[in-house]
């Protein structure tokens, strides 16, 4: 069987990340055939081990999709061996992920909405010093980004990390 395993990084592990991982987590049940494995992280250490941001969870509560028992963690050295692919919110969280990306290690780090060179979903805006609107547009974007990553990372072998 055929395994992804698949972690999501933001800043501070509370707001895009988790909500990315509860949405891929969602689509990924439509593909049975794969053995799947999800986590989120933050580059920053502000809120390890804290629940989702309670508008987080509240937007994707509205799809669903409980994101409420997530717990916010650090990125470590290990997830770049670990995971195949790391998907980074935005240029900054990507800019981070590489300054400490060991020398050829396992993982696909590239930024989230641009997966491939022939997409442009573009960066996911932190919310989370802005308004609940924020939130469903966080989510809007994200469930875009996630459909089209899946059946990119599922179909073809480039998808999966040598
Ligand atoms: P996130 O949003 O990176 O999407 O989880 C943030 C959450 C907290 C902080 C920054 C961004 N913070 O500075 O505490």
């Amino acid at each position: 069987m055929k395994e992804l395993k698949i972690l999501t990084v933001c800043l501070g592990n509370i707001c895009r990340s988790p909500a990315a991982q509860g949405i891929l987590e969602t689509v990924a049940k439509r593909y049975p055939h794969i053995a799947f494995e999800f986590d989120s992280a933050g580059t920053g250490a502000y809120h390890v081990g804290d629940a989702p941001d309670s508008r987080s969870i509240k937007a994707m509560s509205e799809i669903g999709i409980d994101i409420s028992k997530q717990r916010a963690r650090k990125v470590t050295l290990e997830d770049f061996e670990y995971y195949d692919w790391i998907l980074a919110m935005d240029a900054e969280n990507l800019a981070n992920l590489k300054r400490i990306q060991p020398a050829g290690s396992k993982a696909k780090l590239v930024m989230f909405g641009e997966y491939s060179p022939e997409v442009s979903f573009g960066a996911v805006q932190d919310p989370y010093y802005g308004q609940d609107d924020g939130f469903a547009r966080m989510r809007e974007h994200l469930l875009s980004m996630a459909e089209s990553f899946i059946e990119y990372a599922t179909s073809s072998s480039e998808g999966k990390a040598q």
